[in-house]
């Protein structure tokens, strides 16, 4: 079945939308030969951007903002400010990571696109207000995962650029894999001892650098990612609202969790498109662990 004929029973604009950023991802796979360099400008968080990563922004802003009807703002990773658009009517805000991972691009290893969708509720809102979610994996084939509330499903891009249905209402299974961010020597005591069960307990090591890809492989075979706080920034390193809120909100809906090491991430109200927030994604039972060895240690 294909993406198309899957979105049957989704309001026609949201099914739009999805179908927007499933065309622009076809784009995206043809454009990493020639956009491979850095560009001279920098992102919010002062980092170089990579071309593709730019040039990716402004395909997704323009097919979504100026050319969909229905959307009224788009946040963007590499935008500075909240881009607003039409009508104050327009149901959908949208968050978008056009690249996840792009230093990777370099070294031909997968990245991805995360798109986060509000329907009446502003980007800034707690990303359990979400109404869809969805992210592409640039990997030996173009990935693309999606939910509009009720499951999730997998499809994959066939030579004509059309994707096909792989695995529907996907279920987080057990494993035992951990993909675990951040300098060890920075660990904070309590992630450290995580970290320390979690390899006593047989976990294997499979973290590539991209969070779109490593949490994909939980999505497929168990366990848990993190990206902790950790000295120096006790707020991680991932993004609340392009990140951790969309891919929350997926594996969520696919019977695993996401949390600060605290609490659940969805229910965090962002302050600024620029929050940063601790991350630990994946299966419950990863979850409950590392919140039973926060509270008690508080
Ligand atoms: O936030 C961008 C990102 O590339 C994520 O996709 C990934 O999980 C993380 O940064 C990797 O960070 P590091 O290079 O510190 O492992």
């Amino acid at each position: 079945m294909d993406l198309e004929t899957h979105l049957k029973d989704t309001p026609d604009d949201l099914a739009e939308l999805i179908l927007t950023v499933a065309e622009c991802s076809r784009k995206i796979r043809d454009a990493f030969m020639g956009k491979q360099g850095m560009t001279d400008t920098k992102n919010i968080y002062g980092e170089r951007q990579v071309a593709l990563d730019k040039w990716a922004d402004q395909l997704l802003v323009k097919r979504l903002g100026d050319d969909l009807d229905t959307v009224k703002t788009v946040a963007s990773e590499e935008q500075q400010n909240i881009l607003v658009y039409k009508d104050e009517d327009d149901p959908y805000n949208v968050t978008l990571d056009p690249v996840d991972g792009s230093s990777l691009i370099g070294t031909n290893l997968t990245v991805g696109t995360i798109v986060g969708i509000f329907k009446h509720h502003d980007v800034l809102s707690q990303g359990k207000k979400m109404e869809a979610a969805m992210y592409i994996l640039y990997g030996p084939l173009n990935i693309l995962v999606y939910t509009a509330g009720k499951g999730v499903h997998e499809f994959a891009m066939n030579k004509r650029g059309k994707y096909f249905l792989q695995r529907e209402n996907i279920r987080i299974p057990n494993g035992k894999i951990y993909a675990p961010g951040a300098l060890r020597r920075d660990y904070l005591p309590i992630h450290k001892k995580y970290i320390e069960m979690l390899e006593d307990d047989g976990y294997k090591l499979r973290y590539s650098g991209c969070f779109v890809a490593d949490v994909h492989q939980l999505l497929c075979n168990g366990g848990i990612f993190t990206y902790p706080g950790f000295k120096g920034r006790e707020s991680g390193k991932l993004r609340l609202l392009f990140e951790a809120n969309p891919m929350g909100f997926i594996v969520t809906k696919a019977g695993g969790a996401a949390s600060t090491g605290l609490g659940n991430i969805l229910d965090v109200r962002p302050s600024s498109v620029a929050d940063r927030v601790p991350i630990y994604i994946g299966g419950k039972k990863e979850i409950e662990l590392i919140e039973r060895l926060n509270r008690e240690n508080i």
